[in-house]
């Protein structure tokens, strides 16, 4: 039985939904582009969302706008996915990584503190595998010191912070559809803001420096192509309206895991459920008990045709950032003692019982086996 880590739940009504729009002449910057656009920032309840093509995008776009440049450091964890350190650098700002919290894996308020100095000028806090961040505490951390906080919520649309969506915290916030993600448009993603100014400027970034009303090889500044077609709007549109199902059935995946692991003493599963909080179930991401041997557990399930991930491998000690004279990081005790021992079971809407019961049953053998010092 071939078991994915992920898999895109798409439907006739998506089908149907591009098909339309490949009927009609206007491919980019029209009327699904729009309407994706205000079902974004209407879902949400904020003032305006503005789309464009990946997260990464998404969230480059959110250092410029807020004027985040040379000279100043962005907070930022070290347990998260590279192209959020990747694009303060390319900005050539300074990232400085801080620690996470053991049970939410999200920024620890103490450690934010720990890594502030008079360059710090943004905290990007990121809502790790759909698990809401202490959003209320760096809010008060970013008002205290003067900082821009930047949401990053690409794992993340549809969780809760004390009631609270994520995304409607930051000053800006950031999401990313691609396929692997709650809801997909292939390849994008949007940015929520509260303010009409940062709307405008970032739909000129995205799409060369041009205004609305000016001629179209008239560029106001220099800008990007950061455009998401028509096509993939009109998909998101309905993967948006499906979101609530989709968390339900996510929800239901993430349960039915817990039950079937919680007898073997060697894996730690996520936490179900944090006071307060409401999770937007992305990966399912399980901690081994120290001694057991990750690749080893790896291999045995790629060997049942069970693909697995290793999310995430902390950014400083990445081959591309190891040896950064460009980037900084407080410390990490809990990054670095629970990075290596994390691992993502195959985890989407449609997982069936019987591929859960089947992963679960493959990776209480392979621990068996995996235990340090025993042979493969
Ligand atoms: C936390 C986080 N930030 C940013 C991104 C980048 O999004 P994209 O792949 O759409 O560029 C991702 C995507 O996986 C992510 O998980």
């Amino acid at each position: 039985m071939n078991i994915p880590l992920s898999a895109p739940d798409i439907s006739e009504e998506e089908i149907s939904a591009v098909t339309a729009v490949l009927r009609r002449p206007q491919l980019s910057l029209g009327p699904e582009l729009e309407a994706f656009e205000h079902d974004l920032a209407a879902f949400h309840g904020a003032p305006d969302a503005v789309a464009i093509s990946s997260g990464t995008a998404g969230l480059h776009l959110a250092l410029i706008t807020l004027g985040i440049g040379h000279s100043h450091e962005v907070i930022l964890p070290s347990f998260t996915f590279v192209a959020v350190a990747n694009v303060i650098l390319q900005i050539g700002a300074t990232p400085v990584f801080a620690d996470i919290d053991p049970t939410t894996l999200n920024l620890d308020p103490a450690s934010v503190r720990s890594a502030i100095t008079p360059q710090t000028r943004a905290i990007i806090a990121v809502h790790t595998f759909g698990i809401p961040a202490g959003m209320t505490t760096l809010q008060s951390i970013a008002r205290e010191h003067n900082l821009f906080l930047i949401e990053d919520a690409c794992e993340a649309i549809g969780a809760r912070h004390r009631g609270q969506l994520a995304g409607t915290f930051g000053h800006l916030s950031v999401f990313g559809f691609y396929p692997n993600k709650q809801i997909t448009t292939g390849e994008g993603g949007a940015i929520l803001t509260q303010s009409q100014e940062h709307a405008t400027r970032l739909r000129s970034l995205r799409n060369q420096g041009r205004v609305p009303g000016s001629d179209w090889l008239d560029h106001h500044e220099p800008g990007f192509n950061y455009r998401l077609s028509e096509l993939a709007c009109a998909l998101g549109r309905v993967q948006l309206r499906r979101l609530p199902e989709f968390l339900t059935l996510r929800t239901q995946a993430a349960a039915r895991y817990n039950t079937l692991l919680s007898n073997i003493p060697e894996i730690e599963p996520p936490p179900h459920t944090l006071p307060g909080s409401e999770i937007s179930w992305f990966v399912y991401v399980i901690r081994l008990a120290p001694g057991i041997d990750r690749d080893q557990v790896r291999t045995r399930l790629a060997e049942q045709d069970i693909a697995t991930g290793r999310y995430f491998p902390p950014i400083h000690q990445q081959p591309a950032w190891s040896n950064s004279p460009h980037a900084r990081a407080v410390d990490l005790p809990i990054t670095q003692s629970i990075a290596p021992r994390t691992l993502a079971l195959p985890f989407f809407n449609r997982i069936l019982p019987e591929q859960q019961n089947a992963v679960a049953e493959a990776l209480k053998n392979a621990i068996q086996h995996a235990k340090t010092g025993a042979k493969p």
